[in-house]
């Protein structure tokens, strides 16, 4: 129907803003894409060196999903839902850079953050713990995004477990390489060059 639609395209716009690669520019810091892993994510923003730089783009990356999400809440959690993934879709595929975006991460939790407190809670402390533990900051994604789908099933959230994993899905399939690296133990930790 047509509210779906309009979900779709207010969430996918929002979204597909790559506040990584234009804080990084306002910054002077150059192509955020030529740094580190080449990613536009927050993570990879902190390879500048530039922590005020990074904040901002892990803020505008998690409330780019969470404002749509609370504009269509009102019409129900499958529109709010809708226009979570995607705004979550617009941040990995942004037309704007030839569909070459992020890894969903801090959309995620920012989908989260609408959607459900307690799920947003799951993924900051699952994030958080392994973040801490490993300093691999795409392991603890991996492992945040698996547990929220798990989660929202075990608090009897269908809908929201059926988006989540789609959601969880898609950031599996982004970090490939990181899994990857992870695996041959040459992944970079959090906060270090390269
Ligand atoms: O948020 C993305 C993170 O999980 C991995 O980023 O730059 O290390 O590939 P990066």
């Amino acid at each position: 129907p047509l509210q779906w639609a309009l979900a779709a395209f207010v969430g996918y716009l929002s979204g597909s803003v790559p506040y990584g690669l234009l804080f990084a520019r306002l910054f002077g810091l150059g192509d955020i894409r030529k740094i580190g892993s080449g990613n536009i994510g927050a993570t990879n923003a902190l390879r500048t060196g530039n922590k005020t730089m990074a904040f901002l783009t892990l803020l505008g990356d998690v409330f780019k999903a969470t404002v749509p999400v609370l504009i269509f809440m009102p019409y129900g959690v499958t529109l709010a839902a809708i226009a979570g993934l995607a705004a979550f879709i617009g941040h990995c595929y942004p037309v704007w850079l030839r569909f070459g975006g992020g890894k969903g991460v801090a959309t995620y939790i920012g989908v989260l953050f609408g959607l459900s407190l307690w799920l947003s809670l799951v993924f900051a402390l699952v994030w958080i713990v392994l973040a801490y533990v490993s300093r691999y900051s795409s392991l603890a994604a991996l492992a945040a995004t698996l547990a929220v789908p798990l989660a929202a099933l075990m608090l009897g959230l269908p809908v929201v477990a059926l988006y989540t994993g789609l959601m969880t899905a898609l950031v599996f399939w982004r970090h490939r390489a990181n899994i990857r690296r992870l695996v041959d133990g040459r992944e970079g930790k959090i906060g270090a060059k390269g």
